[in-house]
């Protein structure tokens, strides 16, 4: 007997949840499709539960309050008024730098590296931004403030030493109690340069401590001997880069969620999305999937008898092959009744490199069903 397909989400998830007989071999197949889809090439481990930055979680939560009503294109990530379906938190891998600098007095000095390769190459980069703050509040600093430097770094140096014609300055900015503790800057043209092989050197920041009273005089640094205690008090800096990318393979037209999340309870075998519950931490996901824990997927099941009802959504074809059936039920089988309307939901997950991710993925939720 002919079986019925089951598109890839639901069969994975029907056989990790223990629904249908599992088939090992068969699991990791699908499983591997559905995290390729996502741009994984395994099922992320992640090293630390990485905070999820603030941002992410009010997107997170705006796309799913998304009601039937509301036409916003999940396609745009309306913040930044860019297309894109996905959106990621790119943790900097670069370190301090120790080798001494000629012209940097009471400075610390960091190279910033972004890992852009997480990008797939059908990913459309549609936005970067560079944000810097610190973990601390600069309250402590007295008459002091922070000159900040960024650079682009135009080729590799030799470790940590740094000519000037080897890297270019991007901005600079004075960061302290009275100023803001933290900046943005726009890094698309950059970030996309380094999607290319071979291209990404990164950054460097410094900061350097500077006396309030001195600001306006270029050379006159804090005394040297103090440099020591100085440093030791520089507060930590944490950046990140956020980008967002449209993947357009995953970007369909809108499409308006139904009403079918509530679904009927009148018992019947004919052919009807079924309610079905899938919960992360069944399929063993719940360590790299943060959210939603699980959600409403549904799934279409039950007879598509002869003579095939209007409300039954059947081709033609399929109109024809329950006729053939009733003739034959031995020969030829029922037609198979399957999804024919899905609808998007958004995860938050962590990717391979521990980065946080917020993406729009397609065709999770069983809206309607037919005989096909
Ligand atoms: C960047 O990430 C890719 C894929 O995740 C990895 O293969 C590569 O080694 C990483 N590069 C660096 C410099 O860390
Ligand atoms: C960021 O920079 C890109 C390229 O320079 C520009 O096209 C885009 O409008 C900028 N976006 C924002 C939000 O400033
Ligand atoms: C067939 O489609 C209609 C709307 O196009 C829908 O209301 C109905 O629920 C669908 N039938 C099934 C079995 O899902």
């Amino acid at each position: 007997m002919m079986l019925c397909v089951i598109p890839n989400l639901l069969f994975l998830m029907s056989s990790l949840s223990s629904l249908t007989f599992i088939d090992t071999e068969n699991v990791n197949v699908q499983e591997k499709l559905f995290l390729s889809s996502m741009g994984l090439s395994s099922r992320p481990k992640p090293s630390h539960q990485a905070p999820v930055p603030s941002l992410l979680w009010k997107l997170f939560e705006k796309g799913s309050t998304q009601t039937s009503t509301s036409d916003t294109d999940p396609c745009v990530v309306s913040e930044y008024g860019v297309r894109g379906n996905i959106v990621r938190f790119i943790q900097d891998q670069g370190s301090l730098i120790s080798a001494p600098a000629v012209h940097c007095f009471n400075c610390v000095r960091k190279h910033l590296f972004f890992n852009m390769s997480v990008l797939e190459d059908v990913e459309q980069l549609s936005f970067a931004q560079l944000e810097m703050k610190f973990k601390q509040d600069l309250a402590h600093l007295g008459p002091h403030v922070f000159s900040v430097d960024l650079y682009r770094v135009l080729r590799t140096t030799l470790k940590g030493v740094t000519h000037e014609s080897s890297r270019k300055l991007l901005l600079s900015q004075s960061l302290g109690p009275g100023a803001h503790a933290s900046v943005h800057i726009n890094l698309t043209d950059l970030a996309e340069t380094w999607r290319k092989p071979g291209k990404n050197y990164g950054m460097q920041v410094e900061l350097q401590l500077k006396h309030l009273s001195n600001m306006l005089q270029e050379d006159a640094y804090v005394e040297s001997t103090h440099s020591a205690v100085q440093i030791a008090q520089m507060p930590e800096l944490y950046t990140s880069l956020v980008v967002v990318s449209l993947n357009p393979l995953q970007c369909r037209s809108r499409r308006k969620r139904s009403a079918a999340y509530y679904l009927p309870v009148t018992p019947s075998n004919v052919c009807k999305p079924r309610r079905l519950y899938i919960d992360f931490k069944d399929v063993g996901w719940q360590d790299w999937i943060i959210a939603p824990q699980g959600y409403l997927a549904n799934y279409c099941h039950g007879e598509c008898p002869f003579p095939l009802s209007e409300s039954l959504n059947g081709t033609n074809h399929a109109i024809l092959q329950t006729l053939v059936h009733s003739f034959d039920p031995k020969g030829t089988p029922q037609p198979c009744c399957v999804p024919i309307k899905l609808s998007p939901i958004s995860m938050l997950y962590y990717d391979n490199n521990d980065n946080v991710v917020l993406r729009h993925y397609e065709d999770m939720v069983v809206d309607e069903c037919g005989c096909r």
